[in-house]
């Protein structure tokens, strides 16, 4: 066995939707040994819209790699392979000749594609959100990249002309980070990997090509998007120049799809729900698709070099601790998010009765509607804001029972346990009342690399590096506390039945 110090690195640039990160894993570990973080700002021009600077994020991705080969010395040359894992959807649009975003990112929960949705919609039979569904695996939302190229197209003058000229690229963040690292217009590599390709509503979920049909459905001209690979081989090396010089990118996962390895749900039936400004619960469905029928998407988990893809249900909350962040930016009912959540909402016993919605963009899994809104129902002149906090995190619990209720329906065999991470997970009250609410244990991982590491996973075996076994049965992944559930089916389930009446409530608001 080597020592240490003697054992590769690998690299992950994980590039999320509030912030980058540049890490490094040791061969073998699953802790990380160093890295660093800068935060991105997103901008709100309009109700609904929300945008990011892809030159924010390149040259956060860039600083963060400075620092921590800098933080690491010498060591850093021991880096044999870098991932990169990223916000999925968020759409950019470049010139290939000067390198120039034509557009801000539209980032992913950005809504204002919803005339572009009915467009679509208004060509499929009785406007079927799900027509789509056989071929990408996807409901008809403003959610998937595919609606803001179509309205990049329509509305952006320098789009327009880029693309008659023939000097349009797409990518999602992975895509323009690589092509960028690659050598941007002197040769950078335009490509990107299944996993974020299958959240583009543009792929083909059996072939795992980009599907002419819906090509032709949103007028996309092919030359646009890059080349579909797998999320773990060797695409390319970092431009000369650039940190870390010629080291190989040897992987790229969406984040979501990233934290499902992290997790090690490897085997099909295994689960993770992430909770971050979102919640994305993800369960293995091994190399067979599963058509949703109760309001999940299918896409690809991940797909190791030339074996076959596995394949993933994913019920994704567009809003979970964007509701607290929101509770304290616009209600002014807290100063820190992740500290004063937890302590209020201990202030009381329960929510009084209160339920709180918050479809601030309308909500996606397992309902899929874009004219829902956000509805706190059920006050009475004894509610506080105590209340409506705690209201706030039993949503996020009551969405992710939404989506677990959604994939019991359609495996068959109940989830029996639920493993968990992201950030919002730091809240051992939410925890506990995920575990009364859902009824089943729930594993939080006790580490917040978790997105990363599966990075790390993929990029690693590229290069032939381990992060662990990954074939091993009793393989200890990383550090974990249990929250069994106290509540009685009873309990839950009558708390469970006022919350779907809120939900039909805020149903339809925005017509
Ligand atoms: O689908 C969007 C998802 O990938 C965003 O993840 O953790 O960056 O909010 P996060």
């Amino acid at each position: 066995t080597s020592s240490s110090s003697e054992k590769p690195l690998i690299g992950v640039i994980d590039a999320g939707t509030r912030t980058v990160k540049f890490c490094v894993f040791r061969s073998q570990e699953t802790k990380e040994i160093a890295e660093h973080t800068i935060d991105i700002s997103t901008y709100t021009p309009k109700e609904g819209w929300s945008e990011q600077d892809p030159k924010e994020i390149l040259d956060a991705v860039k600083s963060c790699m400075e620092k921590v080969v800098k933080c690491l010395g010498s060591e850093s040359e021991k880096i044999r392979a870098i991932g990169i894992t990223n916000q999925r959807e968020t759409t950019i649009l470049w010139d290939k000749t000067t390198g120039e975003p034509l557009y801000n990112a539209l980032v992913w929960n950005d809504i204002r594609t919803d005339s572009t949705v009915d467009i679509i919609l208004a060509k499929v039979p009785e406007n079927n959100t799900n027509y789509y569904k056989p071929i990408c695996g996807l409901p008809i939302s403003p959610y998937f990249s595919a609606f803001k190229v179509k309205w990049l197209m329509h509305y952006v003058s320098d789009v327009k002309k880029a693309v008659t000229a023939k000097k349009c690229l797409f990518g999602t963040v992975d895509t323009w980070i690589l092509w960028n690292l690659t050598g941007g217009v002197n040769g950078g590599l335009h490509l990107t990997d299944v996993t974020n390709a299958s959240r583009t509503f543009l792929m083909n979920i059996e072939l795992l090509n980009w599907d002419p049909v819906l090509l032709h459905t949103f007028k996309i001209p092919p030359e646009i998007l890059p080349e579909i690979r797998s999320s773990s081989e060797i695409y390319g090396r970092i431009a000369k120049g650039l940190t870390l010089e010629d080291v190989p990118i040897s992987g790229i996962l969406g984040n979501q799809q990233a934290s499902l390895l992290g997790q090690g749900c490897m085997r099909e039936g295994e689960a993770k729900n992430t909770y971050r400004s979102g919640c994305f619960l993800l369960y293995n469905t091994g190399n067979s698709k599963v058509q949703s029928t109760h309001g999940l998407v299918t896409t690809v988990a991940y797909k190791f070099g030339d074996k076959p893809a596995v394949f993933a249900l994913e019920g994704s909350v567009a809003v979970a601790g964007a509701a607290m962040k929101w509770l304290r930016d616009n209600m002014g009912f807290l100063n820190d998010v992740q500290r004063d959540t937890e302590s209020l909402a201990q202030e009381v016993f329960n929510t009084g009765d209160v339920y709180f919605v918050p479809a601030f963009k309308g909500l996606y899994a397992p309902y899929w509607r874009k004219d829902a809104r956000g509805i706190i129902c059920g006050l009475t002149a004894f509610s506080t804001k105590q209340h409506i906090v705690r209201a706030a995190l039993e949503a996020v619990c009551f969405q992710t029972r939404d989506i677990l209720e959604a994939m019991n329906k359609d495996c068959g065999i109940p989830l029996s346990k639920l493993h968990v991470d992201g950030k919002m997970t730091q809240n051992s009250l939410l925890m506990q009342l995920q575990a009364d609410i859902s009824g089943i244990p729930v594993i939080r991982a006790q580490s917040q690399d978790i997105t990363a590491l599966g990075m790390a996973m993929a990029a690693g075996s590229a290069q032939g590096i381990d992060v662990w076994d990954l074939e091993a049965e009793d393989r200890q992944l990383v550090p974990s506390d249990t929250f069994l559930p106290t509540s009685t089916e009873d309990e839950r389930d009558a708390r469970y039945t006022k919350w779907k009446m809120a939900v039909q409530r805020s149903l339809g608001w925005s017509v």
